[in-house]
């Protein structure tokens, strides 16, 4: 293995747990009684949709998808398509995407279009994260953790090249690209 970059804290787990508290605040007061479906994207958002529904007291459902994106590059899209699909209806029901990063919007773009054909009763996102200097697509962010430098972010599920998924802290590495 080559020399791994070194993850700097940008955001301390503590300041995470602060906003994840804060966002399950603003979803409860939206979402109590309604029974949603969260719908994690995968694999990026495994720890902090882990650690959202656990604030979240009332009734609700999880669920996950998978996109890939074959041919992507850091600014070049590439064609998106779902390879881990949803495992019930979300006709006429509730839905909250739980995505960690929204960066360039193409991915979150594609999936709310692709959510919003199976007629949900509504459809919003939370993401952890939001870079929007590197914004191709609008994107509209319901409930949001964090807006980030235009740097590398790892950690907190978040990868570089599949490392760093696992530390507790949102970091940022210097690359080269
Ligand atoms: C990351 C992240 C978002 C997407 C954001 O996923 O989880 O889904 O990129 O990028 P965009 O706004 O430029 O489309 P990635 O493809 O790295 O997969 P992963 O979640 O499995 O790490």
């Amino acid at each position: 293995m080559g020399v791994q970059p070194e993850p700097q804290i940008l955001f301390s787990k503590a300041e995470i747990a602060a906003a994840v508290k804060r966002l399950a605040v603003e979803i409860k007061k939206d979402y109590q009684g309604k029974h949603p479906i969260l719908i994690g994207i995968l694999k990026g958002s495994f720890v902090f949709m882990a650690d959202l529904v656990r604030l979240l007291d009332f009734p609700l459902e999880v669920e996950f998808i998978q996109l890939s994106s074959y041919g992507r590059g850091r600014i070049t899209p590439g064609k998106l398509k779902v390879v881990q699909g949803l495992r019930s209806s979300i006709k006429g029901r509730d839905v909250i995407v739980i995505e960690d990063i929204v960066d360039t919007g193409h991915t979150i773009a594609f999936l709310m279009d692709y959510l919003r054909k199976k007629k949900p009763a509504s459809l919003k996102l939370c993401a952890l994260t939001d870079k929007p200097s590197r914004r191709q697509v609008p994107v509209n962010i319901d409930y949001l953790g964090f807006t980030v430098p235009d740097k590398f972010i790892v950690g907190y599920g978040i990868d570089w090249d599949e490392k760093f998924r696992h530390l507790p802290d949102i970091c940022f590495i210097e690359v080269e690209e």
